[in-house]
């Protein structure tokens, strides 16, 4: 069996990506795994040109273990490759951190997890499946990603958050806004549900715009969630305080939480530290900030910038 398309990188990928928000597509992330040959209009078909048609496999109905070794990944015309002999391995409900500089390599995970961006080297299995030789539809069906600037539509709350699950019910809705702390405010709106966004969100604050990104994910159901630097662009306390509530709404999520700020991440199962493509440093968020270690120098300047407490194995959230 050989592998289906190539995907594109995230920036290139025809739709639902294009700002890089919550990936939405895909309606039935958990029922809906059969066989969907077909129904992307031939596009997951190769190998025509030595006369054998094969399409994506069969996609595992669970991605559990999602397992990556020695991933090496390199963006097109690059001399150096972005991640270089990275591993993981995710078990139902486990939560990792992945932090690091900015260059590290963590948006990079994120492609590589949404097959956005073929391997060079290693091996990426979702359930013993090879990855690469899956539909990236189907992959993206069991990892989903929210990403740093969620991407908003000009219309109203309800019609955002139904991109996520087709026909959810407002109590559905009002479910997933709950856990992400949105609820209340939209309660408190005249127009409740039915208020228009505005044009990218523009009605929106950052905080509000990332937690409707965040209400969408967690309606979505991704047996397997990414999310790329949700608190990115927002002011500390927003940022600490979104990141604090996604990881109460996210217990027992499996999920992969690319982050460059460390308040917080006593709540998570396992903090990768990633440096020029490569885990330098990886265990619990006490044992790293036990250690002396580059996740110990990150807390130091965190506290400096008026941060968090730091002391070795001292929780960080309040
Ligand atoms: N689309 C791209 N084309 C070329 N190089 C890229 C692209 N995206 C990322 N890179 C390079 O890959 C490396 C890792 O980037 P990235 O994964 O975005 O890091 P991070 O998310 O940790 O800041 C960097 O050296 C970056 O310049
Ligand atoms: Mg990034």
């Amino acid at each position: 069996m050989r592998a289906g398309r190539r995907e594109e990188p995230l920036g290139g990928q025809a739709r639902g990506a294009e700002s890089g928000g919550c990936q939405a597509w895909g309606e039935e992330p958990r029922g809906g795994q059969g066989r969907r040959e077909g129904s992307h209009g031939g596009q997951a078909r190769c190998g025509e040109a030595d006369g054998e048609e094969t399409w994506g496999e069969e996609p595992p109905d669970t991605p559990y273990p999602l397992v990556l070794r020695g991933i090496i990944a390199r963006h097109p015309g690059q001399a150096a490759p972005a991640l270089d002999g990275f591993g993981l391995e995710l078990r139902p409900g486990h939560r990792v951190a992945v932090v690091g500089p900015s260059g590290a390599g963590k948006t990079t995970l994120a492609q590589v997890l949404l097959r956005f961006l073929d391997l060079e080297g290693g091996t990426y299995t979702l359930a013993g499946r090879n990855a690469a030789a899956l539909d990236g539809d189907a992959v993206r069906r069991l990892v989903g990603l929210c990403a740093q600037d969620a991407h908003v539509f000009d219309s109203s709350l309800r019609e955002n958050l139904r991109l996520a699950r087709t026909g959810a019910s407002d109590g559905e809705l009002r479910a997933a806004l709950a856990e992400a702390r949105l609820l209340d405010w939209v309660d408190g709106l005249p127009d409740g549900l039915d208020t228009l966004v505005g044009e990218q969100g523009a009605r929106l604050s950052g905080g509000q715009r990332q937690r409707l990104a965040l209400a969408r994910a967690l309606l979505a159901d991704f047996p397997v969630l990414v999310l790329d630097e949700p608190a990115e662009h927002l002011d500390l306390p927003t940022a600490d305080a979104l990141t604090a509530d996604l990881l109460s709404a996210t217990r027992g999520r499996t999920t992969v939480l690319i982050t460059h700020r460390l308040a917080g991440l006593d709540a998570v199962d396992e903090v990768i530290v990633l440096d020029g493509g490569r885990a330098v440093q990886r265990g619990t968020y006490r044992e790293l900030a036990a250690a002396d270690g580059p996740f110990r120098r990150m807390l130091e300047r965190e506290a400096a910038e008026g941060g968090i407490l730091v002391g070795a194995g001292q929780s960080a959230d309040g």
